[in-house]
């Protein structure tokens, strides 16, 4: 059998023949469909690309239908059981796990460009100490970029490396001034002899000790957290960073515009949205009326469903033992019973079994977050931190990819045909 799609035109009773690669066919091969010379060709409709692919990509595999998540081929749960978040990292970044000696250079980099320009601090000093932090983040991540003018050499591989490094070590940095501003406490500065999750846990919750030392337990529960989020193929955010990438942008407003996207309630700001939702129920006995209104169109049940995954999440799944090993340290968070009843009510519920909704990454992430002490609005910058390894992963394949050009999407148009210009005197 032919790896071809045979297409008649039944407008013109013409047929074609268009290849098949991948399970794929190339929409461009549909313009030559036309009823005329006149005709622009035939294009394929496809409102929020919910069957086009856009790319090739080799860093992540999901198979929504049976739960399955893969960076560079390596499960999920086990790069969540083995490694760390930094590790991961370049994993994502380079397509190979790193040899110890690859890994010792990459942590040094990385924890040697935490530090950011002391202008940056009076920039977080502009914004209101009640402004949603993932607002101050996007801004400074885009001001990052006014410090460094060479970043926009983006063919320049050696060039693009020290700009990753720099996006990787200073999320953190700006992430935690964000929290520090919110609450009106002096920022603290990176401590190189802490890793990356227990540095990040410093620079947020460190006071008048002289060093602070974080629990080992929490420290690695926001390493496994960082795992997790650090990549997830074509995305919102993803396809932001590529898209604005593709114009040749310098990464560090690619990146801006990418967590911009991520802010989105039906996004990254979901988990936020999750422990909103939570807080407002409010009682295990509300939860059959909240069902309810979700099943009647008046609220969704935030955190679950999945554009992708038709399954369980394999980082919901992760998640939910995680939270376990954190409530032993922390104290449970009285919320849990509400969102395990939750679930327990959706999974059996002919409303969410139908239409495949099961818990997503962002249904239990709230929890452990609060539990550490983060308040809702830290949600999507934690998300933020490690998804910018991703981004920049899927940033650095655009570029290198020869059948990438600018992203500039078709439409049909709907609007008037030509007509005369209306002076103001004479219109309606
Ligand atoms: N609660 C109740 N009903 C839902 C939910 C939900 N969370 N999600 C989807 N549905 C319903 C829709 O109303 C629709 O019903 P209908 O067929 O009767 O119209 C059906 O399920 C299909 O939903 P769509 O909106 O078509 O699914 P889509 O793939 O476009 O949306 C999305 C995916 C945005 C994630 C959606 O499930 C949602 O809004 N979930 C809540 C927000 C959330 O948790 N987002 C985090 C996603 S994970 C991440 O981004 C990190």
């Amino acid at each position: 059998m032919a790896d071809t799609l045979t297409i008649t035109d039944n407008r013109t009773g013409q047929t074609y023949e268009v290849p098949i690669t991948d399970g794929t066919i190339n929409a461009i091969d549909l313009r030559k469909i036309r009823v005329d010379d006149g005709d622009f060709g035939l294009m394929s409709y496809d409102p929020s690309y919910k069957n086009t692919a856009a790319c090739r990509s080799a860093i992540t595999f999901i198979d929504g239908d049976l739960g399955i998540l893969r960076y560079r081929g390596y499960p999920i749960e086990q790069l969540a059981e083995q490694s760390q978040y930094l590790e991961v990292a370049y994993l994502l970044l380079y397509g190979e796990l790193p040899t110890s000696s690859q890994y010792e250079q990459w942590v040094h980099d990385v924890t040697h460009h935490t530090y950011v320009h002391e202008s940056l601090k009076r920039g977080m000093d502009g914004y209101r100490y009640d402004s949603h932090p993932m607002g101050r983040l996007i801004a400074l991540l885009a001001t990052l970029s006014t410090f460094y003018d060479d970043a926009k050499q983006v063919h320049d591989r050696k060039n693009r490396r020290e700009h990753i490094v720099k996006i990787i070590a200073k999320m953190p940095t700006l992430a935690a001034w964000a929290y520090r501003h919110s609450l009106g406490r002096p920022y603290v500065y990176p401590d190189n002899d802490l890793g990356y999750a227990g540095n990040f846990l410093s620079m947020l919750f460190k006071l008048a000790e002289p060093k602070y030392k974080p629990h080992p337990v929490l420290e690695r529960a926001l390493d496994v957290l960082f795992i997790l989020h650090a990549d997830h193929e074509q995305n919102c955010s993803t396809s932001a960073a590529r898209a604005v990438g593709s114009s040749e942008a310098d990464p560090y407003v690619s990146l801006a515009a990418a967590a911009a996207a991520l802010y989105g309630p039906l996004h990254g700001g979901a988990n936020e949205a999750v422990l909103r939702m939570l807080t407002k129920i409010g009682d295990l006995k509300a939860v059959p009326e909240f069902i309810s209104s979700v099943k009647k169109g008046e609220s969704l049940l935030m955190g679950f469903g999945h554009r992708v995954y038709k399954n369980y999440d394999p980082r919901a799944k992760v998640i939910k033992r995680l939270a376990d090993e954190v409530f032993h340290v922390t104290g449970r968070n009285p919320l849990l019973d509400i969102a395990l009843e939750l679930e327990t009510i959706a999974l059996n519920d002919d409303y969410f079994v139908k239409r495949k909704l099961y818990p997503n990454v962002d249904f239990y992430s709230g929890l452990i977050y609060q539990a550490m002490g983060f308040p809702v609005e830290m949600f999507p910058v934690l998300f933020a931190i490690p998804r910018a390894s991703g981004w920049l992963a899927q940033w650095q394949e655009m570029l290198e990819d020869p059948e990438q050009k600018i992203a500039r999407p078709r439409q049909i148009y709907t609007g008037h045909n030509e007509r005369p210009y209306v002076p103001m005197n004479k219109r309606g």
